[in-house]
């Protein structure tokens, strides 16, 4: 443990945790393989070398690791929360006393204190961002106009961070270059699907210990996310229906083998709710008027607006109570509805996010994308890019590697056949 007297700058809930924190990274570290190859390649080669980062991610057990690994690459390192209530208090006390990195997140942190912990990371005038919902970005551009010219680059983790930058760009108001570690397939096609499928369902049932055998859920959205908690709920025996504005992929869902239905008609039918659309108010207050007593709802969209609370609240009239961790029920009256994790992203606010075999390569596309703007943010415009096909590539490669999986070659033969153009019938 690092001593009291060179503590990097913090504000974390309690120190006196990192022991236990530091059990937990490490257990997290075993399944990130790619992760760790990244990291002994960045201790020996330096690529972020003096550059300062400033990252706001989701303080978990995954991006402790992620850290260690921008700081082997000689980055100066400054973390903030990207959510009030996904900061994992061990993990936070861990990275500050065992990995002298600068961290500001305490979980449940008011709105308030949220925005100081941003500040103080634009504080350290970062030159590279790393965002996991653009609120770093975002605060760069609205409040400290001057500092964006600092910025060499950035990087952003989620679909809600790429739309909001896709916006900025859109409206000339992006000041510098951000590559879309979210449209890696790398990313989008595990993290989103797999790790988002897996522990929604995990935080739905650590809070509530439902049966999901059985049981009516419906999911708002069949994106990648979605698709995600549809096929895992599903798994567990949930009769499920999807709603979409999507007709591409309202019928995907369809043929995927799910109920395809409206909100209001959603709303009459269902037991328990999981958004994930990234948009406002999907369920609102004329779906809450119709759902039956006892329906759940959970959110594990980005931001916690896909449930309209404030009409939840008003139709409550101040009947909320706590009824288990994470868990508040809403009395209307007549019945009572239940809302997990203050509708915030459920996996984190109620379970431990995703498991830490998907965010290796998560976080190995951020790690890999940090040295590839290091080295070409000068080539680079101010606009969103995609990650460069060749790191979509080598982070597959070795996780199959890590795997102990093979990749079949083709023959010559068929590498020419397939290369050419006079073969047909
Ligand atoms: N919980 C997590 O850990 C986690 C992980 C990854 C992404 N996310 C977040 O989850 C959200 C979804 O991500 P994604 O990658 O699936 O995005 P996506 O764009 O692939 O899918 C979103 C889907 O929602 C649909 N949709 C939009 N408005 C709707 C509405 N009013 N009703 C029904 N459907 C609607 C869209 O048509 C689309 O198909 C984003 O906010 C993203 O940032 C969360």
């Amino acid at each position: 443990m690092t001593t009291e007297a060179i503590l990097p700058a913090h504000d974390v809930a309690d120190l006196g945790r990192a022991a236990e924190g530091l059990r937990r990274i490490e257990w997290a570290e075993r399944e990130m393989p790619v992760l760790r190859l990244v990291r002994e390649r960045f201790e020996r080669d330096r690529p972020l070398d003096g550059i300062r980062v400033g990252a706001c991610l989701h303080v978990t057990t995954e991006t402790a690791n992620l850290m260690r690994t921008l700081k082997a690459g000689g980055a100066q390192v400054v973390l903030a929360a990207s959510n009030p209530l996904s900061t994992k208090d061990d993990v936070a006390a861990a990275l500050v006393a065992e990995y002298g990195i600068a961290t500001f997140a305490r979980r449940g942190e008011d709105r308030d204190t949220y925005y100081d912990h941003l500040k103080s990371v634009a504080d350290t005038h970062p030159q590279i961002t790393m965002d996991d919902g653009c609120d770093l970005v975002s605060l760069l551009h609205s409040d400290r106009p001057d500092q964006v010219k600092e910025v060499l680059a950035g990087t952003e983790e989620t679909t809600t961070g790429v739309l909001r930058l896709k916006a900025m760009a859109a409206d000339g108001a992006l000041g510098f270059p951000v590559v879309a570690v979210n449209e890696a397939l790398t990313k989008h096609l595990f993290d989103n699907r797999y790790g988002t499928g897996q522990s929604t369902v995990d935080g739905i049932v650590r809070a509530t210990n439902m049966l999901i055998a059985g049981r009516k859920v419906v999911i708002a959205g069949y994106g990648w996310v979605g698709k995600g908690i549809a096929s895992r709920m599903a798994g567990h025996g949930a009769h499920v229906a999807v709603v979409e504005v999507d007709p591409v992929r309202a019928l995907e869902a369809l043929m995927d083998g799910f109920a395809v239905m409206t909100h209001a008609d959603a709303a009459r039918w269902g037991e328990l709710f999981v958004t994930a659309t990234g948009n406002l108010n999907v369920f609102r207050r004329e779906h809450f008027e119709a759902m039956r007593d006892g329906a759940v709802m959970a959110n594990s969209g980005h931001f916690d607006a896909e449930l309209d609370l404030a009409a939840l609240r008003d139709l409550a009239e101040g009947h909320v109570r706590e009824v288990r961790d994470n868990v508040q029920e809403f009395d209307l009256g007549g019945k009572k509805l239940h809302l997990v994790a203050e509708g915030r992203l459920v996996n984190l606010g109620a379970a431990e996010g995703h498991p830490a075999a998907v965010m290796d390569m998560s976080f190995a596309n951020q790690a890999l994308s940090a040295e590839y703007v290091a080295k070409h943010h000068a080539e680079l415009e101010p606009r969103v890019y995609v990650v460069p096909e060749a790191i979509d590539a080598e982070v597959a490669r070795l996780k199959l590697a890590a795997l102990g999986i093979q990749l079949e070659p083709m023959t010559p033969e068929q590498a020419a056949y397939v290369a050419s153009w006079q073969h047909g019938t």
